[in-house]
């Protein structure tokens, strides 16, 4: 597991940085310009339950040409449900590559904003759901609530400052939103484009999609192998029959498995650089 204390990247020399486990600092997203280039970069460190926010520009340059390479071969423009979207810098790049060749798409990730609040110069960050204390950042650290149950003292110390970060208070928290700013003011513009909080664990309720898109989100470091298929068991009821699903990952290099989907469920249709680690668990 990674550690759950970093280095606040602000605060030391890059020679050490390079020795130790360090983040940028999420608490600058508080004052965040719209135009900014580096929101991805804030909203990373930011973890969740098991999942880290982790993401950055024009990592899905594979996967979104074959996604363009589907919209420009369908009939009509196609609905595109892009899930565990982070900050959603990935879907402002294959929104702008997709042009006007979509009907609707819908952006989305399981939550799209955080309870935040100030405590002697830290910033405190909780659980959407159970307001829980998941993160604690200061000028030099930024501490992570340890999930594992080995006791490390670095995990003990952890969860130290953890537990006595100061109780979720409903009058005192504010929402500090993940979503790039670009990518709101884009949905507040243009009514095909939806961003809403979705749990890929649960049926999708809205239009049936033609593409769908995952990325980083369905990995065995973060989903048993039980909740992946829960999750593929999701995509299938709301894929249109036809449609296009297409998985990636960003690890070492891009890797994407793209099926289609047919009366009997999902074929394979191409991989790239090999495919995703959970290829075999969606047929
Ligand atoms: C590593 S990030 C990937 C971000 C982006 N797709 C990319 O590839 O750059 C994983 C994202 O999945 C989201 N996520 C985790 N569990 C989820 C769930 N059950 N349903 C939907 N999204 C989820 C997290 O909130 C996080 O934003």
């Amino acid at each position: 597991m990674r550690c759950p204390i970093k280095l606040n990247r602000n605060n030391f020399p890059q020679w050490f940085l390079r020795l130790v486990p360090n983040a940028d600092d999420p608490r600058s997203l508080i004052n965040m310009s719209a135009e900014t280039k580096v929101f991805s970069r804030f909203v990373s460190p930011i973890k969740i339950g098991t999942t880290y926010k982790s993401t950055e520009p024009e990592r899905h340059k594979l996967a979104d040409r074959a996604i363009l390479n589907v919209a420009k071969n369908l009939q009509t423009c196609p609905v595109v449900l892009d899930l565990g979207i982070s900050d959603g810098t990935t879907s402002l790049e294959l929104i702008e590559k997709l042009g006007n060749r979509f009907n609707k798409y819908f952006a989305t990730d399981i939550y799209l904003s955080l309870p935040y609040l100030e405590h002697k110069g830290d910033g405190v960050f909780y659980h959407p759901q159970n307001h829980e204390c998941i993160m604690r950042v200061s000028d030099r650290f930024i501490i992570y609530k340890a999930t594992e149950k080995s006791i490390s003292p670095i995990k003990a110390l952890a969860n130290h400052f953890i537990m006595t970060s100061p109780p979720y208070d409903i009058e005192k928290v504010q929402s500090l939103h993940l979503i790039h700013p670009q990518l709101r003011r884009l949905a507040l513009e243009d009514n095909r484009i939806v961003l809403t909080e979705h749990d890929i664990m649960l049926e999708w309720q809205f239009d049936n999609p033609d593409i769908i898109k995952v990325a980083n989100v369905l990995n065995l470091s973060y989903f048993s192998k039980e909740q992946i298929a829960r999750a593929i068991a999701n995509l299938k009821s709301s894929l249109k029959i036809g449609g296009h699903l297409f998985i990636v990952e960003n690890r070492d290099i891009e890797k994407v498995s793209h099926f289609t989907k047919d009366k009997s469920g999902f074929c394979l249709n191409e991989t790239i650089n090999g495919g995703s680690e959970i290829t075999d668990l969606v047929q």
